[in-house]
């Protein structure tokens, strides 16, 4: 099979496409034909070895995949060959065929394509447990989200305006303000411009906001801290900045203000009734209508070097998207 292979830790430019033999079948586990593989943060972290795990090498990126099920292991019940299927998996997704545990496997409902279905998890789910379980987001309140023409950004935002919160979104540039605007959003913050502190006053009339939901990091963290109000929850989703973000912990006594990790990984692997719960709730909000990824880009294997750059050089405004196996 075909899959861009990294042979050692370093720049996503010294990756290649490379026949490979493709991974052994465990019993538990269920091979897919790779159709299409969204591309995440993480992809790069991994391959530059910066991430907080580090697969044995050689490995292939690629963390969530669409496919179609091609062989199941002996022990796995409830799934079959010809079956369409979303996972979760990592890494291993930019390659034709991949193997996952039966338990990171989910259907892809009939309504929804397969480069949507290869996107939806890295974004949605995290978005979703942090503002749902995390952040405890209510009806009425108001959630400010950083690098909200990201990925994982732009999810929280169609989530939160799900879930009965006033949105305001906070991007870098002028373009993402604009694909926003697109999407039906009205309160955008361009903190290329703007500062993010005086422009979330000026929005909210001095009251500051009930939830920060923050992907970014750094220096627009310790900003964004400030933004929040009394009872406020601040959540750590990640840095894309590539900066850790501080925070003075007397803000949280003035305040009442709590600081929350969001990891879905943890979740992910801990919580399995919740986690089941949420991507059905999930799923009840795509079939209204009310949530779905944007596709920015699609690419093929061949290109997957690019596609990972336009989400290394910030220029990515959604997700974008590899597609496999013609
Ligand atoms: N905690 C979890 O469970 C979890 C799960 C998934 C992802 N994550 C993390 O969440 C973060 C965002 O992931 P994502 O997939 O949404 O990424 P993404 O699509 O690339 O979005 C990240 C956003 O961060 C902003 N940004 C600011 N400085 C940046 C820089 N130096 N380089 C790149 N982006 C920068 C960009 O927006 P502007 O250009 O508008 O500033 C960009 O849109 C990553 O750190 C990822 O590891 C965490």
């Amino acid at each position: 099979m075909k899959a861009l292979v990294c042979t050692a830790f370093g720049p996503i430019e010294d990756l290649r496409v490379q026949d490979v033999a493709p991974p052994a079948l465990g019993e538990g586990e269920v091979r897919i034909r790779v159709q299409a593989c969204g591309i995440n943060f993480p992809d790069i972290l991994l391959v530059q070895g910066k991430y907080q795990v580090r697969p044995p090498l050689p490995f292939f990126p690629g963390g969530e995949v669409a496919g179609t099920i091609s062989e199941v292991g002996t022990a796995v019940t409830g799934l079959k060959a010809g079956q369409r299927v979303m996972a979760t998996i990592f890494w291993g997704g930019l390659a034709e065929e991949v193997v996952a545990p039966a338990k990171a496997i989910v259907p892809v409902p009939d309504a929804m394509d397969m480069l949507c279905a290869a996107v939806f998890q890295g974004g949605h789910t995290t978005a979703y447990h942090a503002l749902r379980q995390r952040g405890a987001l209510k009806p009425g309140e108001t959630l400010l989200v950083l690098g909200a023409g990201g990925g994982v950004g732009m999810a929280a935002m169609q989530i939160g305006r799900a879930m009965g919160a006033r949105v305001i979104g906070a991007v870098g540039s002028a373009r993402k303000v604009e694909a926003l605007k697109a999407e039906g959003f009205e309160e955008l913050i361009d903190y290329g411009r703007e500062d993010l502190r005086e422009a979330v006053r000026t929005l909210t009339g001095g009251a500051g906001v009930d939830v920060v939901f923050d992907p970014v990091g750094g220096e627009l963290f310790g900003q964004a801290c400030r933004t929040a109000r009394r009872n406020g929850r601040i959540l750590i989703v990640g840095f894309a900045s590539g900066q850790i973000g501080q925070y003075a912990t007397n803000l949280a006594l003035l305040k009442e203000n709590a600081v929350i990790g969001v990891n879905y990984q943890q979740f992910f692997a801990q919580e399995r009734a919740e986690v089941e719960r949420n991507f059905t709730e999930l799923m009840a909000l795509y079939a209204q209508g009310r949530i779905s990824p944007r596709i920015d880009r699609v690419f093929t294997l061949e290109e997957a070097v690019a596609a990972l750059a336009t989400v290394a050089d910030r220029s990515v405004v959604g997700k974008v998207v590899v597609t496999l196996g013609g």
